[in-house]
């Protein structure tokens, strides 16, 4: 086995999907009882992806891990781990993590999981790939983030429909001998102390699915909107600082924020508390709706294939979720 500990992990390669079929503010108010305008003015979406029914997260997963894999010019049969980052898993096992190894033909042999910390599933799937490669003994990981929200949403509640939508994103990380290059830093956290502020709450093993349960459509998301965005707001803040702070880097320093896309008025007054000017906060919402953990790959893939990171380049992700969960990561592009 090749054991060679490196100088640094650096993003090699980036890739998106989302599916064909589109959904409009328009479309949804002939569901719900809604409108463009309110949709648009309290979360910054128009429109959002929705796959197919025959279409699972792992399918799309695929899709943006075979982008991901082109345009770092390597083959499937260099990836010696795989993690993909989902609440919305094919099955409850085997994990999606697997079945997509198989869809791609990544070889036998090689570590491949699910992780699962809500929206801020891609910076903890950075961070722990990060560290598994810094120990040696893998030169190539996938980390895919892959959502199909629009099956754990309840159709009749406005409150909740309106904001998501499918997708995925994935990055290759690679080993390298560069210093100072790539990844530079993380900081992840959770409090566990309010879980009902955002939930999924049947269909586990402390509330099996039952007629019951479905009848009382306890298999579909909720959410407190107004306590999550407030703690979204400081989260996102706080630790973007601290990131920063530990990787002796200034905001102004920062070429570009790439925060998790859960609404346009958490993403404008995190900018604004952090004094980064909005040409460099990079905001997509708009035409994806929350991708849950998809949405900070999805965001890096577009802004890499317009061109508009370039080397040396600070890249500030931040992203919170369910759980609560938070993470920021410092990346210097190479
Ligand atoms: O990835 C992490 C997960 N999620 C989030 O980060 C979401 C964070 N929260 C939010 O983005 C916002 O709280 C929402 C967009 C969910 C809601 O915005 P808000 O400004 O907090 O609105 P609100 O919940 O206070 O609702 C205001 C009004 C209410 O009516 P009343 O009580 O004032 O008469 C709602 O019933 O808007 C009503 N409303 C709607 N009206 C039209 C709620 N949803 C809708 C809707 N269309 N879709």
């Amino acid at each position: 086995m090749n054991f060679k500990v490196p100088n640094s992990v650096i993003i090699k390669g980036t890739g998106k999907y989302v599916p064909e079929k589109m959904m409009t503010n328009d479309d949804l108010a002939k569901i719900v009882d809604t409108s463009d305008e309110w949709i648009y003015t309290r979360s910054g979406i128009k429109q959002r992806h929705i796959a197919a029914p025959d279409e699972a997260s792992s399918d799309m997963g695929v899709n943006a891990a075979r982008n991901a894999i082109e345009a770092a010019g390597i083959s499937s049969e260099d990836i010696d781990l795989v993690i993909v980052t989902t609440v919305t898993p094919d099955m409850m096992f085997p994990s999606t993590a697997c079945l997509l190894q198989a869809k791609l033909g990544i070889r036998n042999n090689i570590p491949c999981f699910d992780l699962n910390a809500a929206c801020t599933g891609f910076v903890y799937g950075i961070e722990v790939a990060t560290r598994m490669m810094k120990s040696g003994l893998y030169r190539h990981a996938l980390v895919v983030s892959a959502e199909k929200m629009t099956s754990i949403v309840d159709w009749e509640d406005r409150t909740t429909c309106v904001l998501f939508g499918d997708g995925a994103g994935a990055v290759v990380l690679a080993a390298s001998d560069e210093e100072n290059a790539g990844i530079l830093g993380s900081v992840l956290g959770a409090d566990g102390s309010d879980t009902a502020m955002l939930k999924l709450p049947a269909g586990g093993s402390l509330m099996p699915a039952t007629a019951e349960t479905v009848k009382n459509k306890l298999h579909f998301l909720q959410m407190d909107g107004k306590e999550v965005f407030k703690h979204a707001v400081k989260i996102m803040q706080e630790k973007a600082l601290e990131v920063l702070d530990l990787c002796k880097v200034n905001p102004e320093q920062i070429s570009m924020l790439i925060p998790h896309q859960a609404n346009a008025r958490i993403i404008e007054s995190v900018a604004k508390r952090l004094k980064i000017t909005s040409d460099k906060v990079y905001i997509n919402i708009a035409k994806y709706g929350n991708t849950s953990s998809a949405t900070i790959p999805m965001a890096l893939d577009e802004l890499v294939r317009e061109n508009k990171i370039k080397c040396g380049d600070y890249i500030l992700l931040v992203a919170f979720g369910a759980g609560l969960t938070w993470g920021a990561t410092l990346i210097k592009w190479q």
